[in-house]
């Protein structure tokens, strides 16, 4: 079993969670299950950011004091990333007292060996980025990155001789080609390198920021934030002693924006040179998402709530958006748009069709569910049964290069060619044939096979979907990359119809999910009000101005009978219970908005009307897959039900 270590940026808590961080967070998310899936031994990391300028700020500005202000935000972060189904391993937050302790421990190291040594300097500062600027670099007098007028500071300050290790660190660079990827970001720190290095001021006087890790030889300064936070990535490894610090330093990889890029591949290195710890192996950098072609971040003001999208669109289809649409390295624009055409057209025309033909055909078999024997492939079949392991060698491939559109760009190769082979073969036609018996038995013994197989491949990316087709698949069991193999699906496995994996989505949908800090109130407002949150979620148009709805309008609405099979509470909500429905042989999670008026127990056993064809919406972290019709007056409540015996999936006219 090989050790894997991996890193995300620990990021600042002066802004709640967004877009940018969703990324980086869920591309290594992603790495880390693939990584797992693979059978290695993986320790994933992330964590916060806390002190520093920035933080001080954003503290005094909501006159709180900055460790109070870094508890709510970095819990915002924790949260975020739990909604999310982020699965690493290990959280830092700088102002613990594991990471202090070794943050000290190195500064004392670098302070006795000579490689700090106190200094004056004078120069211009941007207080947004916490870091002084050279002629070279300021644009019309301002910050290159703000964009805000730069202050002229002198001081004395604490210098790491980081000017001594320029041609170790060219070296270092030329002689390990991997080092920083893709290429054109090594490229650009030799670049950068070509000019003379200076020393890295390391500490702020504490007259003008005390939110800092002092320093242990003079407690008149505190660390700045960039040495402080760079070190995370060993003193959560519990360096230089630990277990951790040993199985998997030797190992480690960071993940980062391009934004950060010097600090990791210049300054970094140095630092763990210079303290005589192995530099780390790859740092993998990505680009920026733009929004409308423009630049986001935090700082300028324009941030995406990754949590609003989520909420609305799903954890897979947010995450399968995010991975397919940029090229990892480069810069990407982001529009709701384009999610859904991309959630559309990938997941639920190709792949969520894909499954629910496949998964209905068999569960049709006869009246059988289960899966046939496959018989004699012919050529089409062996070429799919041969594609799965030339899937997994470009997954495999793509992945090691942390080139995640391209890894699923292979799995949707494999996914066209399957729709391919049912159009081509069509089985329905075959199953009112039954010399074509055989043959539409080896049909759906093959499309079973290649369903499992999808499960498990598409595990570290869309990991709720990739569970429920296995489980549809009657694969409990945690997948492994070994079982990625043909020919390992059981004949007479059970078989469960699953449709609606992901429903198309029309427009996008009202409640402006591009907005600006829209934040984590959506929760909350759609249970409040969960029937409408539905309606808007599914796009539902405002009455016409005569407020009359056509045939044609009503026709859209799918009523059908279904039968509540089981109900609970939904934790911490006054008004939602969630229900399990039978619809014909389906079943489903309903939320509805009725806790007030009905205990749990009263309505199992009942049939009801739901509309089924509306989209689904997470409300309070459930997803409902349609919506119960109840009448209600003066406060009071109730149910509708058949007055006469109907069977589970009737239509309602
Ligand atoms: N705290 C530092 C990192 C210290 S690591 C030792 C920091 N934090 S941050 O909160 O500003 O996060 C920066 C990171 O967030 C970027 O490197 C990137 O991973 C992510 N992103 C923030 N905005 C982004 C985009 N617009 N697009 C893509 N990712 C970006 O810097």
């Amino acid at each position: 079993m090989s050790a894997f270590y991996l890193t995300t940026p620990i990021y600042y808590v002066n802004a709640r969670p967004h877009l940018g961080h969703a990324y980086t967070t869920i591309v290594a998310d992603a790495m880390a299950r693939w990584r797992r899936l693979a059978g290695d031994q993986v320790h994933f990391l992330t964590g916060t950011d806390e002190h520093g300028d920035k933080i001080a700020q954003a503290a005094a500005q909501a006159g709180v004091p900055p460790i109070r202000y870094a508890e709510e935000i970095s819990a915002a972060f924790r949260e975020t990333w739990r909604r999310l189904g982020i699965t690493n391993d290990d959280f830092i937050r700088t102002t613990e007292p594991r990471h202090r302790r070794v943050v000290q421990a190195i500064l004392q190291r670098l302070r006795d060996a000579g490689e700090i040594y106190l200094g004056r300097y004078g120069g211009h500062y941007c207080f947004g980025c916490e870091r002084f600027y050279t002629e070279k670099e300021i644009v019309d007098g301002r910050c290159p990155d703000h964009q805000t007028p730069l202050t002229w500071i002198e001081e004395e300050n604490y210098f790491f001789r980081m000017s001594k290790y320029q041609d170790w660190l060219v070296r270092h660079i030329g002689d390990h080609p991997g080092l920083i990827r893709p290429e054109r970001y090594r490229n650009e720190i030799l670049g950068f390198l070509r000019d003379p290095l200076q020393d890295l001021s390391i500490s702020r006087p504490r007259r003008r920021l005390q939110w800092g890790i002092p320093l242990p030889f003079d407690d008149q300064y505190v660390t700045y934030v960039w040495f402080d936070a760079l070190i995370n990535y060993v003193s959560a490894l519990d360096y230089p002693d630990g277990a951790r610090f040993r199985t998997f330093w030797p190992v480690a990889r960071h993940l980062i924006g391009k934004d950060i890029l010097k600090p990791h591949a210049v300054y970094w290195p140095c630092m763990l040179k210079a303290a005589g710890i192995d530099v780390f192996r790859h740092l993998h950098v990505h680009g920026y998402w733009n929004i409308a072609g423009g630049k986001m971040s935090k700082s300028v003001g324009n941030v995406v709530e990754a949590l609003a999208l989520t909420e609305k669109y799903g954890n897979d289809a947010f995450r399968y958006f995010v991975m397919r649409e940029m090229t990892f390295g480069l810069d990407a624009d982001f529009s709701e748009e384009a999610f859904i055409g991309r959630l559309n057209a990938d997941l639920a025309n190709d792949l969520g069709n894909l499954v629910a033909r496949a998964t209905t055909l068999i569960a049709a078999n006869g009246g059988v569910r289960r899966v046939p024997e496959a018989g004699e492939l012919d050529d089409l079949e062996r070429s799919i049964a041969e594609r799965f392991a030339r899937v997994v060698e470009g997954v495999e491939e793509a992945m090691s290069e942390f080139a995640f559109q391209r890894a699923l760009a292979r799995i949707w190769d494999l996914v066209a060619m399957l729709n391919g082979y049912v159009d081509a073969t069509r089985p329905w036609e075959m199953a009112r044939d039954g010399a074509a018996r055989p043959r539409l038995e080896r049909v759906l013994y093959v499309l079973a096979e290649s369903l499992r197989f999808l499960g498990i491949v598409l595990a570290p990316f869309i990991p709720d979907a990739a569970a429920r087709i296995r489980s549809a698949l009657g694969q409990r069991e945690a997948p492994r990359l070994a079982d990625a193999v043909w020919g390992r699906l059981a004949p007479g496995t059970p078989v469960e119809k699953l449709s609606g994996l992901f429903p198309r989505v029309d427009a996008p949908r009202a409640e402006g999910a591009v907005a600006p800090d829209a934040g984590p109130a959506t929760a909350p407002e759609r249970a409040a009000a969960p029937e409408q949150a539905a309606a808007a979620a599914a796009g539902a148009a405002p009455p016409g101005p005569a407020g009359m709805a056509t045939l044609a309008d009503f026709q859209k609405i799918d009523l059908r009978v279904a039968e509540v099979v089981a109900a609970e509470a939904i934790p911490r909500s006054r008004k939602l219970l969630k229900l399990t429905v039978a619809v014909g042989d389906e079943r489903r999670t309903v939320v509805a908005g009725i806790a007030e008026h009905y205990a749990p127990a009263d309505l199992v056993g009942k049939k009801i009307v739901i509309v089924a064809n509306l989209e689904p919406a997470t409300l309070m972290g459930v997803e409902s897959r349609g919506m119960l019709l109840a009448g209600s007056a003066d406060g009071a409540l109730a149910v509708l039900t058949p007055d006469r015996d109907l069977p589970p999936g009737a239509r309602v006219k």
